[in-house]
């Protein structure tokens, strides 16, 4: 974990930051390591070594995916699912725009075996 991508996060984390400035490609895949792979995976196909703890949503399942329009998917990354019992909310730390491009540019391009990373 780098520091110049720690510190952005901690002060969005703190709410400080939450609007003010629009999240890289990079910041986001590296958000996407640190708070989406335990349910979703490495590469975002909620499988791999943890098996069937992971439950999240099969980002590299083109048929899946088809389904699922850009804003519904944002919309659940900044509410959650089940009160943020299934899945947590993160609009604290990832504004509308960010969680569009997250979708977009990060989870549209997952590709299954290959590590969503920076
Ligand atoms: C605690 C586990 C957990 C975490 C952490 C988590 N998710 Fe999820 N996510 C889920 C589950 C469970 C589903 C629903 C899977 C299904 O219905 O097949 C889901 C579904 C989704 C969906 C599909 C929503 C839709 O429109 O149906 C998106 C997009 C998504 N997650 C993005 C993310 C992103 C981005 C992160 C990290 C910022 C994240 N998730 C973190 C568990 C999690």
């Amino acid at each position: 974990m780098r520091v110049p991508i720690l510190l952005p996060l901690f002060l969005a984390g703190a709410g400080l930051a939450a609007q003010a400035s629009a999240k890289s490609t990079d910041e986001l895949r590296a958000f996407f390591q640190q708070n989406c792979v335990k349910c979703h995976g490495v590469d975002g196909s909620a499988l791999g070594a943890d098996g069937k703890k992971l439950k999240g949503f099969d980002f590299t399942n083109a048929a899946k995916m088809a389904n699922q329009t850009d804003a519904d998917m944002a919309r659940t990354i900044r509410k959650g699912l089940f009160f943020g019992w299934r899945m947590p909310a993160f609009k604290g730390k990832l504004s509308e725009q960010d969680a569009n491009r997250m979708v977009t540019d990060v989870l549209r391009k997952a590709q299954k075996g290959k590590a969503i990373a920076p």
